[in-house]
């Protein structure tokens, strides 16, 4: 018998703008990483709201697999923040973090927004250190800010990323 052996290829991902359908896989993805959920009608609603807009990593040749991430951010009057970003965690450290915060600031370089701000849990060290990879720098500090999985106050750091 030929054995032919077993070679995993890399996984490929590709990220597409969010629309409101896809509000009950991002309240999943969601639940998995943060101690207060948002619902799906919250996504959904803020998914209408005009300033709101985001993106979604597919896996790439699976057609119809649901979504493996997601980021939300919103622009007022040129200057965005994220609202939230999230990766499965059997997809993790293959980029599509970051693949996800490229798509939104290119959105903002083409909307000509002057920055980007957004409030990171001080003691989530893969998100501060993906966001530092992304020219982020902390430009203050709530104390308090968060609860952990136990009811523990914990402190965010506030990032901001020049896009001018
Ligand atoms: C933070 C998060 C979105 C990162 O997503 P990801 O797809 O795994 O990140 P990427 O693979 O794009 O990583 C990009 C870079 O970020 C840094 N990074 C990501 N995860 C890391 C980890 N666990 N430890 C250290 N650095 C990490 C690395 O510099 C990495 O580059 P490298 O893999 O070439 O070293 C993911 O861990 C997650 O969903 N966490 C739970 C939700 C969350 O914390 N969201 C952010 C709230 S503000």
């Amino acid at each position: 018998m030929i054995r032919i052996p077993f070679i995993s290829q890399p996984r490929e991902y590709a990220v597409r703008p969010l629309t409101q359908e896809d509000s009950g896989r991002l309240s999943e993805l969601h639940e998995e990483d943060f101690v207060r959920p948002w619902s799906e009608e919250e996504f959904s609603s803020l998914l209408l709201q005009d300033p709101a807009f985001g993106f979604g990593a597919v896996e790439i040749g699976r057609r119809g697999a649901p979504l493996v991430g997601f980021v939300l951010a919103r622009l007022a009057a040129g200057e965005a923040e994220i609202l939230t970003l999230a990766v499965a965690r059997s997809h993790r450290r293959a980029g599509i973090g970051r693949q996800l915060m490229d798509a939104v600031l290119r959105e903002l370089h083409a909307a000509r927004a002057e920055a980007l701000f957004l409030e990171v849990d001080e003691t989530n060290a893969p998100a501060i250190a993906l966001y530092r990879r992304l020219g982020f720098r902390q430009v203050g500090n709530r104390p308090d800010y968060y609860r952990d999985a136990l009811n523990r106050p914990t402190g965010a750091l506030v990032m901001r990323r020049d896009l001018r």
